[in-house]
């Protein structure tokens, strides 16, 4: 959109503030937590940093313990040494020398191979001492960091040594965080489930999606649900169409590895976006609570259809990126990526159109579209409205078939902003796109918690709301899997965009063919 000015809205809402604070004014049980693939890029770079914030909040009891279990062969004191670099270079807050110390002598290191026995009753006497030494009152929560295919030997080991059990009585808990992946197709999936279902109840399993952590994804429920204005025009009478992009400029960095066993789809459609598209289109809940939103999420995913090879070759594209220009610097193509298969058919961008079969959305598609190495980093969620019926001013106006757009920023510059057309001074009617914006910088004037901080509290507290219920994540993998299956049976077309560019010509197309074109962002 061209020339639009900007209305500041200042001061959030007191609906926002108190949506955004609600679960951080309440602070974590005693508890010991286990971070299987503690010395990996995640545990340094978001969980452990996640969890020195909330110490820093005192948010964590002194009472909690931290025991980290990887195969490496490190002391206690290298695995904070290691830990505490990745507190400086990605906590919210400076490290503060007290808060450290004490957050430090909470950390204890095991080496083990997450298939034996021995290594995992080491681990039992271990939680048992800090029980006893420290009054964790017997609370556990396991958090799998690892590579996937260790999640469900280790929930098996948990289990065997009888780690998995809660106190029903005494409302001790025992609880597992599992990072996504969950499975790569339906049926790895589903027999994954199968595995952990087998140690420990649903109730006791948090299937992590990130995204829900985000505080702009949870303002999304506020948006709609804490106002009144919104959802009246929240459907298809109004709604023209829905884009959704989740733009990366990196590439896949140092995860080629992980990254071409899974690729775009897998990485990020099948989870985090159709996680985000479940709250745009999802009925107003009765409740904030865990079943009510969960029940309503689930429904939007159950309207829509699965694909099959006629939706495959109709509303979905896949692209590849080579190399290219990023910022003014010359990158490699993926297939030249470290850990990459040299005639790897990963696809690093998807666009697809999804519709949604029920009474508010029928007819009002949902693009989705995300890549590596596109232009800039950018998630957002556009709703367009439809455009008005008639104007009045047709003979001077500029800009005259500017539809409304309500963008939602979830990352970076997180806020919202409403486009409209007005006025432009003048003896005549000039209409001009004008945009009124809210910026979280602008109306709060703090840092919100990252995603891992806020989902970590969460799952100590025992609130499920912002994590993926067993019937979402097997819903989204059989709306995928014949997409799934079209792409891996044929080779794709790789590469076919340029690092640096918007992706591949084809999801150009597939908008223009509904007269619809991708936001410039
Ligand atoms: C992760 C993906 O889940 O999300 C990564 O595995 C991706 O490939 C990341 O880069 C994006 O997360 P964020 O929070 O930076 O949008």
């Amino acid at each position: 959109m061209t020339g639009a000015g900007t209305t500041a809205v200042t001061g959030g809402t007191a609906a926002m503030e108190s949506a955004a604070d609600v679960r951080l004014t309440r602070a974590a049980p005693p508890a010991v937590i286990v971070i299987f693939g503690a010395t990996g890029d995640l545990t340094q770079r978001k969980l452990v940093p996640g969890l020195y914030n909330l110490a820093t909040q005192q948010l964590l009891p002194p009472e909690t313990a931290i025991i980290g279990v990887a195969r490496r062969d490190i002391s206690d004191d290298d695995f904070r040494a290691h830990l505490r670099a990745g507190v400086e270079a990605h906590g919210r807050f400076p490290i503060d020398e007290d808060v450290w110390e004490g957050f430090a002598g909470r950390l204890r290191y095991l080496s083990a191979p997450f298939d034996d026995r021995h290594g995992f009753e080491r681990l039992r006497e271990m939680i048992e001492e800090e029980d006893a030494q420290r009054g964790t009152r017997g609370n556990r929560l396991f958090y799998l960091a690892t590579s996937p295919e260790f999640f469900p030997v280790i929930a098996e080991s948990i289990g065997a040594v009888g780690l998995a059990e809660e106190g029903d009585d005494t409302g001790r808990f025992a609880r597992l965080v599992v990072e996504k992946p969950f499975g790569h197709d339906l049926a790895s999936a589903r027999a994954l489930n199968t595995r952990l279902g087998a140690v420990f109840r649903e109730r006791q399993v948090y299937r992590i999606d990130h995204y829900l952590g985000k505080e702009t994804v949870q303002n999304l429920l506020v948006l709609r649900f804490g106002n009144a204005i919104f959802e009246p025009i929240w459907n298809r009478r109004y709604v023209d169409h829905v884009q959704i992009t989740v733009s990366e400029e990196l590439g896949v960095g140092t995860r080629g590895g992980y990254y071409d066993t899974s690729g775009a789809l897998l990485d990020i459609v099948q989870n985090h976006m159709l996680q985000v598209l479940s709250i745009v289109a999802m009925e107003p809940p009765a409740r904030f609570e865990s079943r009510d939103v969960r029940d309503e999420k689930v429904k939007v995913l159950r309207a829509i259809p699965a694909f099959d090879a006629a939706s495959v070759a109709r509303d979905a594209v896949r692209g590849q990126y080579g190399p290219g220009w990023i910022a003014g610097d010359r990158v490699p193509g993926y297939r030249e990526e470290k850990g990459v298969d040299p005639g790897s058919n990963t696809d690093t961008f998807v666009a697809m159109r999804v519709m949604i079969d029920n009474w508010r959305w029928s007819g009002t598609p949902f693009y989705l579209r995300t890549g590596k190495r596109l232009p800039r980093r950018a998630t957002e969620v556009a709703i367009q409205f439809k455009q008005a019926p008639h104007l009045p001013f047709a003979t001077s106006a500029v800009e005259s078939g500017a539809p409304n757009l309500l963008i939602l920023r979830i990352q970076p510059d997180e806020g919202a902003s409403l486009r409209f057309l007005a006025k432009v001074p003048g003896p005549q009617i000039d209409l001009r796109v004008v945009s009124m914006d809210f910026t979280y910088g602008n109306s709060f004037l703090r840092s919100s918690p990252e995603a891992y901080e806020r989902l970590l509290l969460d799952a100590l507290l025992g609130d499920s709301t912002l994590f993926a219920r067993w019937d979402e994540v097997e819903r989204a993998w059989e709306i995928m899997q014949g997409l799934i299956d079209e792409w891996s049976s044929r080779p794709g077309p790789y590469p076919n965009y340029e690092a640096g560019s918007w992706g591949p010509a084809e999801a150009d197309e597939l908008m223009s063919r509904d007269d619809r074109g991708w936001r410039r962002l």
